[in-house]
């Protein structure tokens, strides 16, 4: 079985729902339609049901209807969002009538319909940017306990099945964090090691990336590298992490034996993180394109209920992915 198969699977095992806040948008309510129609997931889709039933009829989507509607600028639960908005930022400085407004931005809903348990899970982002979806998700429903940061890991599968688990590789923190120091490292690499055995369902061998294998060079921030290594192996015993490793020490065997003997995860890393988001971010792009991997994500982790973004580039089967994601997530 692939590995959406398998995600489909076990969310139908354990029914979660799913809200869309783009409910105008083509390629989102395609990818309801069709999630709805194999019934593995609720979904919530935020618009006016005269608007959802207008476009279901204009795109012929027959599953539209076993969808909820929630409409944002009518919307009887709007006090009760409103307070909890308000309640939440008014140590910033946000006023109720502020508040009241925001519910009526669906990207403000959808969070604020997870954080009063209202749903499980929201996948938005084709018609948003990633700070639009991201700020929202932040302020309301925060990081999980014990987490300080947010990242993005990419889950790639490549041609190459000699590399990582099989051919599939957890790649982070790719898309959030623009500078991170040793113990928001150290986290993104526990995250990333959950998100591998969630998502990836392998036992994670995580590699802490650098251009330094094992004091091989000096420098500033391959001593943040170190120090978060150090820090990741304390806070999670279990896992399997070492560093600091170049990226070929940590993929190819041969060249892991040489430059760090006795390292278990050297030349065998099946999960990569990188020092700085302008590394990961290139990183992944690089083997997406130029070894013709497929990237799945982002795929937001640390934060304490699943809240996942979209490339505005992305398909219907690229929503309908990271659907089935975000109830595995919310499981
Ligand atoms: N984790 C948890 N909370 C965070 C994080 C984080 N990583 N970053 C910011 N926050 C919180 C802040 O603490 C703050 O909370 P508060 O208002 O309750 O105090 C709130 O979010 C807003 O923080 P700001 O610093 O004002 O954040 P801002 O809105 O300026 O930016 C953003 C947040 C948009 C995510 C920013 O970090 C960003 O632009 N990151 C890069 C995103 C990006 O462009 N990625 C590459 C493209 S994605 C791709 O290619 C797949």
């Amino acid at each position: 079985m692939g590995f959406v198969e398998e995600l489909k699977k076990k969310a139908a095992a354990d029914k979660r729902r799913i809200v869309l806040p783009e409910g105008y948008e083509e390629r989102t309510l395609k990818a309801a339609d069709e999630v709805l129609g194999e019934g593995w997931v609720d979904i919530i889709i935020l618009d006016s049901e005269a608007n959802v039933k207008a476009n279901a009829e204009k795109w012929g989507l027959k599953n539209l209807a076993k969808a909820k509607v929630v409409d944002p600028k009518n919307n009887p639960d709007k006090a009760k969002y409103a307070n909890i908005l308000f309640e939440l930022r008014k140590s910033k400085g946000m006023t109720l009538e502020q508040a009241e407004k925001l519910t009526e931005d669906p990207l403000y809903l959808g969070c604020l319909m997870i954080k009063a348990g209202d749903a499980d899970g929201e996948v938005s982002g084709a018609d948003n940017s990633t700070g639009n979806v991201l700020r929202p998700a932040f302020q309301i429903i925060k990081t999980k306990p014990g987490c300080s940061v947010v990242s993005g890991a990419f889950l790639m599968f490549l041609k190459n099945k000699d590399y990582g688990e099989n051919g599939v590789m957890v790649f982070a923190d790719c898309a959030v964090n623009p500078e991170v120091n040793a113990a928001q490292l150290a986290e993104i690499a526990v995250e990333t090691g959950k998100t591998a055995r969630v998502l990836g369902g392998f036992e994670p061998r995580i590699a802490m990336l650098s251009f330094s294998t094992k004091g091989s060079a000096k420098h500033d921030v391959v001593t943040k590298v170190q120090e978060a290594t150090a820090k990741a192996k304390e806070l999670a015993p279990d896992m399997q992490i070492d560093g600091e490793l170049q990226a070929d020490a940590a993929l190819v065997a041969s060249v892991g034996a040489k430059k760090a003997p006795g390292s278990t995860i050297a030349g065998h890393a099946n999960t990569l993180i990188f020092p700085s988001l302008e590394v990961g971010n290139i990183a992944y792009k690089l083997v997406q394109r130029l070894a013709d991997a497929e990237a799945i994500g982002p795929v937001l982790q640390g934060i304490a209920r699943p809240v996942n973004d979209l490339s505005r580039g992305c398909s219907v089967s690229d929503i309908v992915k990271m659907i089935a994601i975000t109830a595995n997530q919310a499981i």
